[in-house]
Order: structure tokens, then sequence, then C-alpha cells
């Protein structure tokens, strides 16, 4: 197989031409099986991973920073992984009974979150949050719920408006009505949405698509004492940050969650979703109680995706998580002074770093800046996300990182910000 000379994005036809179906139309919606991988009007495609890099079809190998939008933090077909999913799926891939790699799973993530009781497996980080609203609603027999602007939990209803407008499309109105979306960080408004009544208030503590930026303390304290005096649950969304301490960004800043929604990288790499919670809130989901929630799943917590996380688990113990913090402070800290010249700036935390192009007129200008950028790196040999995200994992060393820096350097000056 050959490299193409070029991946310039204006040198192929866009996906929508390239796989017709029987009648006529693309394949897929807009050319893409999955709209979060939409780069426009063409991608390459992925063939094989290894480690830290990702083959693609044209044979091209790059560096995997996007790690399937940060799920795969032991990078690509990791030996550890790879043996635990061997073994589990020897035995079978899904039942209609228990398995004994939920315990195992579950004992693991009740470890990390001393003073959590219980956990609930889904398919994704969706379901998740999805369930945890769904729990609070049913405890509190309150339908209001509070969610902060900017802050991405799924794709469910409750939570889309979050998004704005483009996300509210085919929301019910009632179900709009009883989300209430305060600005980032505004306490004031956060005491107002809470006043109404509400049975939960959903929290990101590192939310992505507001910038990677974390909420202020005043802001979860005043989040945490609202939602104890209103009788109501605090529910934190660590489906991207659970990475970032053993017991995620809850444990490390002391939140007194109700239930914390995970995802991504507790599933080794596949399909998953979990609520671990405090008793009071997680026994609603008890099926042997006459008022037990309905709850379905025919894959939740089947034995090779639990087999998997369990693997990615045991990998990223404290010692490892310190070790990607550092690399992730030594990426950060290669990146600030040239990114700073040409009007970006890296964000973030740990292991998870998000490239934010600066004084932008709205968020259209910063979506098409950070798709170009996209590119730029990828012709580089660097995939990042296309919101920018770039997450490190553990086959990566400083060497990688430093390998890193220098193609985003020479990516960030060649790409012309959209206005
Ligand atoms: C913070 C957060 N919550 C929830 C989700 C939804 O997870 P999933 O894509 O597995 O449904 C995401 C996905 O990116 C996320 O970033």
């Amino acid at each position: 197989m050959t490299v193409r000379e070029s991946i310039d994005p204006a040198a192929h036809p866009p996906l929508t031409e390239q796989f017709l179906g029987p009648t006529g139309y693309s394949l897929l919606p807009g050319g893409y099986g999955r709209g979060l991988m939409a780069v426009a009007p063409w991608a390459p495609m992925a063939a094989r991973g290894e480690g830290c890099r990702i083959v693609d079809e044209d044979g091209r190998s790059v560096l995997d920073l996007n790690g399937n939008f940060t799920s795969n933090i032991a990078g690509n077909a990791h030996p550890a992984v790879l043996s635990a999913v061997t073994e589990a799926a020897a035995g079978g891939l899904s039942f209609g009974m228990s398995n004994r790699y939920e315990i195992g799973h579950a004992e693991r993530l009740l470890a990390r979150f001393p003073g959590l009781d219980q956990v609930r497996y889904v398919n994704s980080g969706t379901e998740a949050t999805m369930l945890a609203v769904r729990v609070a609603r049913a405890v509190t027999g309150r339908d209001r719920i509070v969610v902060v602007r900017g802050s991405y939990h799924g794709w469910n209803d409750a939570v889309l408006p979050t998004g704005g407008p483009r996300a509210e499309r085919g929301v019910p109105k009632a179900t709009l009505a009883d989300t209430l979306v305060v600005p980032f960080d505004d306490v004031g408004a956060l005491r107002e949405a809470a006043r109404q009544g509400v049975a939960a208030i959903v929290l990101d503590l590192l939310p992505n698509r507001v910038g990677m930026t974390p909420p202020s303390d005043e802001f979860v304290q005043v989040a945490a004492s609202l939602a104890w005096e209103g009788d109501a649950a605090l529910i934190v969304d660590e489906v991207i940050s659970f990475r970032l301490g053993l017991g995620g960004l809850t444990a490390a800043r002391r939140v007194p969650a109700a239930m914390v929604a995970l995802g991504k990288m507790i599933g080794g790499g596949l399909p998953v979703g979990a609520v671990v919670g405090a008793a009071r809130w997680m026994s609603a989901l008890d099926v042997f109680s006459p008022s037990g929630l309905e709850g379905g799943g025919t894959f939740s917590a089947n034995p090779v995706t639990m087999a998997a996380g369990s693997a990615v688990l045991d990998l990223l113990d404290e010692r490892e998580i310190t070790r990607l913090g550092r690399l992730g402070e030594r990426f950060r800290g290669g990146l600030t002074s040239t990114f700073a010249k040409h009007g970006w700036e890296p964000r973030g935390q740990g292991s998870l770093t998000r490239l934010f192009p600066l004084g932008l007129a709205g968020p259209g200008a910063v979506v098409e800046s950070q798709r170009r950028l996209w590119w730029a790196a990828y012709e580089r040999g660097v995939l990042i996300a296309k919101h920018g995200v770039a997450a490190l994992s553990i086959p990566m060393t400083e060497e990688v990182v430093d390998h890193a820096v220098a193609a985003l350097n020479e990516a960030v000056a060649v790409v012309r910000k959209a206005s």
C-alpha cells in the first residue's frame, strides 16, 4: 500500500461522492457513520492501531492524540487489554446472565469512590447521564434539572439543551422547559434556577466544549449546597475527566456527588457507560422493589467490555496518572509560546488538552479554525480530535510528546484562522 502524496482536502472528492448506495444517495448521511468524526469534506480512514499510533487506509502512520475521543487511554491494542479481551471473548461474548467480570469491574470502580455504594452499567456516556437524571427525577418526584450552558453530557433529550438551538432540534418542548440552562460559572443564575425546585444539578468539572476550563470552587460548592438543601441529586459527569484522578475530579475536588456518570475509558475501548452512586439514589434501580425503575440494555455489562475496562483500570494506577499528568504539562508547556504567537492557547489539565483559537467572533469561527488545525496536524502525522482535543495515552513517552509538540507547533504556524 502506498501513502497518498497529498491529503489536501481539496485534492479528494468528498466522502458523500465516494461511497454511494444502490439508490444513488451517499451510503451514510453526510458521508459518515458517526457524525463526530466529520472533518469535511474528505477524511482518511483508520486501518489499524498500534500502541500510540494509527495506520490509515493509505498506509500513513500517525500519532494518535485523539484516542477515540479520549477513550483509549491504554492506546491501541495494548497487550494487557488484548489478553483480557481474548480470555473473556473465548468464553462467550455476551449472555442473558450476570457474569463475574461485571463484579470485578464494579469492585474496581467502587474502590475509587469511597462514599459511593453501587454501580449500574449501560452502553454509553449518553445513557449514563440519561439514567442518572431519570433516577434523580424518580426519587425526588420533580421534573426540572439544572445544567450548565456549553457542557456536553451526551445526546439524550434531557441534557441536549446545553448545546443551544441546533442541539435542541427534535427535543420536545416540554422537555426543553424542564431543562434549566445556566451560564458557565454563574453562581447567581445557579441559585435562581435551583430555587424553582429541581431534581438534579448536573456538573462537569472540566467541561470540554466550554473550552476545558474548570468551574470555580465557589460554583461547585454552591451547587453542592443547593443540592443538599433542596434534597436534589448532584450529578457529576466524569465521562471524559475520570482519567485525571483515581476517583476522577470528583474525588480530587472532594465533591459530594450523589451519582457520577462514567463512560469512555472504563470500557477499555469498547462501548460502555456506568452510573456510580449513593445507595439512597441507586436503590431506585433495584429490580426487586415494586417501584424499581425500568432499565434495559441488552449488551450492558457484557463480559468482554467489563474485562477490557478492568484491564485499563488496573493499568491506570496513581503512578501512571501522575506520569501522564507530567507529560501533559510538558506537552502544553512545549506548545504555549508558539501557539500564543499565532493566537491560540493550549488549555487543559493532566493528560487532557484542548487547542483553542483566541479572539474569534463566534463558535462557527472557532469550529472552522479547529477543523483547519486538524488537517494541518494530520498532514504532519498527528491525529487530534476535530474540536482540538488532544489526549495522552499510556504508551506515550517524553520523546513522543516532544515529537507531537514539534509537529503541532509547525501546524499552528500554517493555519489561517477563520473569521
Ligand atoms: C462529558 C461527556 N459526557 C457524556 C458524553 C457522552 O458519551 P458517549 O459519547 O459515550 O455517549 C461525552 C461524550 O463525548 C462527554 O464528553
